[in-house]
């Protein structure tokens, strides 16, 4: 399935702020739970972004591993390169890496391999998942984090009762705890399915209407079933709000809960 997907920055980046002002939990943190990284490991963090995992486990080694973040986004790879210049960090390395071409690293690099919210979106995902399995050493793992179908029920909700359509699939929640894990398990010699909770509480509906604007831009190509032109995207976002002003006056906030799927795969 080929899936036209672009993240723009500025997207990317409303989204993470709104997700640390609004949520009660980091999702980032959960990763270096699971994972607990070493120094001295070998980590690649595939579909980067601007490269907040990365940061996040070189902290945690205190420096002391090899961090490499791959994305195709040069925009994104610049974010986190103008991060790392600030930072001074050695062991970081951002770098090009399209997940639908093989990826240029050697057989067996890898202790640890991720991707936040990322991988979901191959367009073959046995071909991708297996180079995630090259790469890695024997004793490897996986981690792959994604929204589970029962995610964000409240945003969709309410979009449908704005809109009365159908909500356009997603490439990530309809497809993470069926085919993705399944392909996943069928390459890796042991997999497990972890899940998160992180509930977006806001306090008014201003915060809530930035979210729905940073998910459903355009420039995503991941909501234009819903609307055809900017005049028609002004509208949707217009009966959207009516909505949410609605649910705010009846429940005196708006709560939206991230439910995140983990899948851990271990290479023998
Ligand atoms: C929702 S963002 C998540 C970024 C980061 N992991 C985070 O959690 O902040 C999805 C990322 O996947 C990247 N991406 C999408 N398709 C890609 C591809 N074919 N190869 C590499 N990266 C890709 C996007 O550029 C974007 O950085």
């Amino acid at each position: 399935m080929q899936i036209n997907y672009r993240e723009p920055a500025a997207d990317l980046q409303k989204r993470i702020e709104i997700h640390e002002k609004y949520g009660t939990r980091n999702i980032d943190e959960w990763n270096v739970e699971v994972l607990n990284p070493q120094p001295g490991q070998s980590i690649l963090d595939v579909g980067c972004g601007a490269g907040k995992q990365c940061f996040l486990f070189d902290k945690h080694t205190q420096g002391q591993a090899q961090i490499f973040g791959g994305d195709f986004s040069e925009e994104l790879l610049g974010k986190a390169n103008e991060r790392l210049a600030g930072l001074g960090s050695k062991n970081i390395h951002f770098q090009f890496l399209d997940f639908n071409k093989p990826f240029e690293f050697q057989d067996g690099k890898f202790d640890i391999a991720t991707s936040s919210f990322a991988i979901y979106y191959a367009s073959d995902l046995k071909f991708t998942f297996s180079e995630a399995y090259r790469v890695l050493k024997p004793g490897g793992r996986l981690f792959v984090t994604g929204p589970l179908p029962e995610n964000k029920k409240m945003f969709y909700d309410i979009i449908k009762e704005a809109t009365n359509k159908a909500i356009p699939p997603m490439p990530g929640s309809s497809r993470f705890k069926g085919e993705i894990f399944n392909t996943i398990d069928s390459i890796f010699d042991k997999t497990e399915l972890l899940s998160w909770e992180n509930p977006l509480i806001f306090p008014e509906v201003e915060p809530f209407m930035e979210y729905v604007q940073a998910s459903l831009n355009e420039d995503r190509k991941l909501w234009t079933d819903l609307f055809n032109n900017a005049e028609e995207y002004k509208s949707l976002i217009g009966s959207i709000e009516k909505v949410a002003k609605a649910w705010h006056a009846r429940d005196g906030k708006l709560v939206m809960t991230k439910v995140v799927g983990g899948i851990l795969a271990h290479k023998k």
